[in-house]
C-alpha cells in the first residue's frame, strides 16, 4: 500500500548520494587515503577534507546571534539583493530593468522559475546533460520537462536541435521555459560560446515575433570558477529584448562562498519592461511566502559585508586560490585524458569534467571495486574535479581509459 500520492518520491533516491554513502563506507573500511571519492560538488582540499572559507566562515562566527536568529525579509536584504546584482553581472550587467529576489540556493531559484514560467502542461526545455533535479522538479509540478542533442559530433552547442525541440515544444503551447546550465556545466564541464549565446537569443527571438512566450532560465551555480571575468560577457547580450522574452538568473552562494550548507541565493530577473520585472519580483515573492518564507539571514548579511571595499581583498584571494586549484586539476585531467587517448568533453570551467561512454555504469562498477568512485549515467561518466586531488586524477585517468580499452 502507498500512503503518498502516485507522482511523490517516484524518481527514488539520488544517485550521487547514494554513491557518496558508498565512499564514506569504504573510507571506514580501507582508510581514507586509499580511495579516490570524485563524487560530491563540493570543493575538498588535497586531503579530501570539504573547504570552508576562512573570510566567510569567521563573520558566521562572531556575529550577533539576534542577527543570525532574526527573520530576513521575504524578498531578501535590500543590500543583499543590490549586491547580488553587482557581484553577479559585474562589468556586463545587461540595459534592462533587474530585480534580484533571495531564495534557498541557486534550487531554490530554479523552482521558483518554473512554477512561475510555465503552467501545468507547459513545456521546460534544457540540454540531454543535465542537473537532475531540473526534472523532478517538473515532475512534481507537472511541467513537461523536454531534452535536446547538448552537443554536434565536434562538441559544439547543438543550435539545431535546441532550435527544433524549442519550435516542436511551441507547437502545441504559447510558453515554455528554457533552462541552460552555463558557463562551467554540471556534468559536463561546457560552457556556451558567445556565439551561441547570440544564437539562441536569435532562436527565442523567432519565436517570440511569433507571439510566443519564452523564458530563459540560466542556472549559473559554477560562474566563479568558469573563467576571470570574460565568462560573463554573455549578460550584456540580455539588453532590450522583447517584452516576451523574459531572462532568469540562478544564482547561487554555495560553490562560490563554500556555503551550500546555508542555503542561500536569489533569483535575477532580466527585462526591458517596467510591468514585468515588478509581476517578476511580485511572483517571486509570492512562491517564496510559501514554500520557504524567507531565506537564511546570515549568508545574506555576509554576502554584503564581503563585498565592501574593506573586505573584499580578502575573500577575493581565498577565491582566487580555490579557482587555481580546481584549474591544476583540470588541467591535469585534460592532460592525461590526452595521453591516454580520452575522448572528453571540452572542459570549460566548473567542478565537473565528463567521459561519454555508454558503458558508464559496468565501467563505474570495476573502477568501484578498486576503490575508485565517480558518477555514472547513460550517457558517460561524471568526475568531480573539486572533491580530488592532482594524484588521483592521474590514477583515475589511468583506470577509466585501461576500462574503456578492455
Ligand atoms: C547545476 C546546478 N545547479 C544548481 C545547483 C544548486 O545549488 P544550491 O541550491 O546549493 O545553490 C547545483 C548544486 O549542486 C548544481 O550543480
Amino acid at each position: 500500500m502507498t500512503m503518498t500520492i502516485q507522482k511523490s518520491g517516484k524518481t527514488g533516491p539520488d544517485l550521487a548520494f547514494a554513491i557518496n554513502a558508498k565512499v564514506k563506507q569504504a573510507q571506514a573500511k580501507f582508510g581514507k587515503a586509499n580511495v579516490i571519492n570524485a563524487v560530491l560538488g563540493t570543493l575538498a582540499d588535497d586531503e579530501g577534507n570539504i573547504i570552508a572559507l576562512d573570510s566567510f566562515y569567521k563573520r558566521l562566527e562572531t556575529m550577533d546571534r539576534g542577527l543570525i536568529a532574526s527573520y530576513a525579509p521575504i524578498e531578501g536584504e535590500k543590500t543583499f539583493r543590490d549586491t547580488v546584482i553587482n557581484l553577479l553581472f559585474e562589468d556586463y550587467r545587461p540595459d534592462a530593468y533587474i530585480e534580484a529576489v533571495s531564495t534557498p540556493g541557486g534550487t531554490g531559484a530554479i523552482r521558483n522559475g518554473i512554477f512561475a514560467y510555465a503552467d501545468i502542461g507547459d513545456p521546460v526545455i534544457c540540454h540531454d546533460y543535465f542537473w537532475q533535479p531540473y526534472q523532478k522538479m517538473c515532475r512534481e509540478f507537472d511541467r513537461d520537462f523536454r531534452t535536446y542533442n547538448f552537443f554536434t559530433k565536434d562538441f559544439k552547442f547543438d543550435l539545431a536541435s535546441y532550435k527544433k525541440c524549442q519550435d516542436e515544444a511551441l507547437k502545441e503551447h504559447d510558453r515554455l521555459v528554457s533552462i541552460i546550465n552555463s558557463p562551467g556545466n554540471n556534468p559536463t564541464g561546457y560552457s556556451l560560446s558567445d556565439e551561441e549565446w547570440d544564437k539562441v537569443l536569435e532562436i527565442s527571438k523567432e519565436a517570440v515575433a511569433r507571439g510566443k512566450k519564452i523564458t530563459l532560465l540560466i542556472d549559473v551555480a559554477y560562474i566563479e570558477f568558469a573563467g576571470d571575468g570574460e565568462q560573463k560577457k554573455f549578460f550584456n547580450k540580455f539588453s532590450k529584448l522583447p517584452e516576451n522574452l523574459m531572462v532568469l538568473v540562478a544564482f547561487s552562494m554555495s560553490k562560490a562562498y563554500t556555503a551550500y550548507g546555508l542555503r542561500s541565493g536569489a533569483v535575477i530577473g532580466i527585462s526591458s519592461y517596467k510591468q514585468v520585472i515588478e509581476e517578476f519580483k511580485d511572483a517571486m515573492a509570492t512562491s517564496a511566502r510559501v514554500n520557504w518564507s524567507n531565506g537564511v539571514h546570515a549568508p545574506q548579511l555576509i554576502l554584503v559585508d564581503l563585498a565592501k571595499e574593506e573586505n573584499k581583498g580578502k575573500y577575493d584571494k581565498e577565491l582566487a586560490s580555490l579557482k587555481a586549484m580546481l584549474k591544476e586539476r583540470a588541467d591535469v585531467f585534460v592532460g592525461e585524458a590526452a595521453k591516454h587517448n580520452l575522448e572528453i568533453i571540452p572542459y570549460f570551467g566548473g567542478f565537473f569534467a565528463f567521459v561519454p561512454t555508454a558503458r558508464a555504469f559496468e565501467i563505474t562498477e570495476n573502477l568501484e571495486k578498486e576503490n575508485i568512485f565517480t558518477i555514472p549515467s547513460a550517457k558517460g561518466i561524471r568526475i568531480a574535479l573539486c572533491a580530488t586531488n592532482k594524484a588521483d586524477v592521474v590514477k583515475l585517468v589511468e583506470r577509466i581509459a585501461f576500462y574503456m580499452n578492455k
